[in-house]
């Protein structure tokens, strides 16, 4: 692993920019963003593999806008389905190792225990149905690979619910925020250390484990949970005012897209298989925090 070629797709989305640093000191890392490389075009996803000959390719391009991809179901497939099989594809010809992300969203909620990676998938929405067939197009194609189910991602950069709350909380005396779907809040950058965690022991210690982990923080939220704690800290680290939440039903907040009622996901697999565990989601975002604040010289950040 150490000192070979590494591919990144998807180089300025949320896991996309952190795996840029965190892979660096594995090996020769290169980049591809949109519209260098458009998903939507498959020969142009083969080019850019083959004018790198990546010993690894780390795909975390993706189509992410969930509600939107209800009605632009062409265009969430090519980028989901059809691009990842085509990455495959091309790591097969390879020899090399594919590393890619999926979500919880492959799973329709309705377990009331987290979901393990042997769980039937049942997609409520588009966009899990798109994630699916490209975790599918994956495994059938033969390819060395690593899928990484992961959800809630947040991070500094990118368009995420960390950065929403901060920004609507100082725009609305009243947040009212869903209180009854479950899950765990995840950074960009712990997806990005964890997939650096797993990569760095070397290729030969990947062989047999190909296969779908779940990769998440450790701990469990609602998505009121998560906005009261990340409006908590906004207040005590920026003074930044503090609204008034208000837990509701899924039912009352109407959404194209439907939404998993427990979004939890056991990461013992990836524990047991690599020894990686990530931090338990409120330190995460603790450090999240953290980072915002050197960021920001007026100490109030740009959500
Ligand atoms: N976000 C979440 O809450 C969440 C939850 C569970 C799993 N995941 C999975 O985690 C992975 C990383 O997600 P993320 O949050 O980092 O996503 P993101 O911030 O939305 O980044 C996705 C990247 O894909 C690029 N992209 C979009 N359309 C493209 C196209 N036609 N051709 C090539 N690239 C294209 C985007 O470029 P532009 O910026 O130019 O559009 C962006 O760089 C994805 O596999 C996602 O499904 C995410």
């Amino acid at each position: 692993m150490r000192n070979s070629r590494i591919l990144i797709f998807g180089r300025i989305g949320q896991v996309g920019w952190e795996l840029r640093h965190k892979l660096a000191c594995l090996g020769q890392v290169s980049s591809v963003e949109y519209p260098e490389v458009d998903f939507a075009n498959p020969d142009s996803i083969r080019s850019a593999v083959r004018a790198v000959e990546p010993a690894v390719i780390v795909n975390a391009a993706a189509y992410t806008a969930v509600d939107k991809a209800e009605s632009e179901l062409q265009l969430a497939t090519a980028i989901n389905a059809t691009g990842p099989g085509v990455l495959a594809e091309e790591a097969k010809r390879l020899g090399g190792l594919l590393v890619h992300y999926s979500t919880d969203y492959v799973f329709d909620g309705s377990k009331l225990t987290p979901w393990v990676e042997t769980d039937a998938p049942n997609p409520l929405n588009a966009y899990g149905r798109t994630k699916l067939a490209g975790d599918q197009a994956i495994q059938a194609s033969g390819c060395d690979h690593l899928i990484f189910r992961t959800s809630w991602v947040y991070g500094a950069r990118g368009n995420n619910f960390l950065l929403t709350m901060l920004r609507l909380g100082k725009e609305r005396a009243e947040l009212r925020i869903v209180d009854d779907q479950i899950g765990s809040p995840t950074s960009s950058e712990c997806i990005a250390q964890a997939t650096s965690d797993v990569l760095a022991p070397g290729g030969a210690g990947m062989q047999g484990r190909s296969g779908i982990y779940n990769l998440t923080s450790s701990g469990e939220t609602s998505w009121f949970g998560f906005a009261k704690a990340v409006l908590t800290e906004a207040e005590s680290r920026f003074g930044s005012p503090f609204p008034n939440l208000v837990p509701i039903l899924t039912a009352d907040y109407p959404t194209p897209a439907k939404r998993p009622a427990n979004s939890r996901l056991s990461c013992e697999r990836l524990e047991q298989t690599f020894g990686v565990t990530l931090p338990h989601w409120e330190h995460a975002l603790s450090l999240v925090l953290d980072t915002l604040t050197e960021g920001s010289s007026s100490v109030s950040p740009k959500a």
